[in-house]
């Protein structure tokens, strides 16, 4: 009953402050990245918080694919057409909200000031509008990636157990670590065949981060590689819809309830406004270049 009574108050009441952003990344590209935002933004929105999935994979998204829809617009007509972005957002499952990331490569768009101005004035009239705003970002860490990282309240690094995507999650937790140490970082070891090596694997990863990097990660992770996940990519149906009780999403779920629970405890909703950082770190890798 009163879980009901709470959940309704959710519902009615709007949240009053800035979205707490996630940004979900790696550094090798098709290790999951994508699949994995959108069925955490799912899960998420199922324990009735109201998400926004942004796809920011620009010019090369698939969240709309990945849903079955092929939506109206997408973030490369908001850089195009200065589209309002209350425009390109789309109506998912469970009522989930997403921003899809555009398909033809063609459309592939170069973020100069004018457009980047317009994204940050048309960003702030989302912040109170939504709990979350996830960003599922492009594979490899382009100075502008890595930016929207960095500005990000916390970020899921995803990477299998491929030596290959390892190390490269690890080049990009490094670059982090020497941009914003107070960043929390969680760990995704994504399609693990072997549960047990996996977790050796995770706590190695963890332990290079604490002795070289000096500092740790929130929270490691593993998720089965599951044949859901191909069906569900083929059927356009998220595996968190389409098979709940399998392997992946029990472990999925788990994974956002205990992100709940730090989210909770920790009572921080955001570390500030997601724009003003970004104009910062956008500077400063500008001037690494
Ligand atoms: N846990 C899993 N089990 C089995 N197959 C998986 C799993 N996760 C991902 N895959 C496969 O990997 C493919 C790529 O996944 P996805 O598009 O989410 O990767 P990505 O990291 O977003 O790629 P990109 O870097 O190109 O954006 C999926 O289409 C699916 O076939
Ligand atoms: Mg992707």
């Amino acid at each position: 009953m009163h879980d009901q009574a709470e959940r309704l108050r959710n519902k009615l009441t709007p949240p009053k402050k800035q979205a707490k952003t996630i940004a979900f990344a790696s550094g090798k590209g098709g290790v999951g990245k994508s699949n994995t935002a959108l069925n955490f933004a799912i899960e998420l929105q199922q324990q009735n918080k109201s998400v926004l999935l942004f796809d920011l994979d620009i010019g090369m998204g698939n969240i709309d694919i990945l849903l079955g829809n092929r939506s109206k617009h997408s973030i490369v007509n908001f850089f195009a057409d200065f589209m309002p972005i209350s425009g390109i957002i789309e109506l998912g499952p469970v009522g989930l909200s997403y921003i899809a990331g555009g398909a033809n490569l063609n459309d592939l768009i170069d973020l100069d000031e004018e457009k980047l101005t317009y994204f940050f004035d048309q960003y702030n009239s989302l912040a109170y509008s939504y709990d979350y705003i996830i960003f599922d970002l492009g594979a490899g860490v382009s100075s502008a990636t890595l930016s929207f990282i960095l500005a990000a309240d916390e970020c899921f690094m995803i990477t299998t157990p491929e030596p290959t995507s390892i190390t490269d999650a690890y080049s990009v937790v490094k670059q982090i670590v020497i941009h914003n140490k107070e960043l929390p970082i969680h760990l995704i070891m994504n399609r693990c065949h072997n549960m047990r090596e996996a977790k050796q694997s995770v706590d190695r990863f963890k332990q290079v981060v604490i002795n070289f990097l000096a500092t740790d990660l929130v929270h490691t992770s593993l998720l089965p590689d599951d044949k859901v996940v191909t069906s569900a990519v083929m059927k356009q149906t998220p595996y968190i819809i389409s098979a709940p009780r399998s392997a992946i999403s029990r472990r999925l779920k788990k994974i956002v309830a205990d992100f709940l629970v730090e989210d909770n405890e920790t009572k921080q909703k955001s570390t500030g406004s997601f724009i003003e950082k970004l104009k910062q770190y956008l500077v400063v890798q500008g001037n690494d270049k």
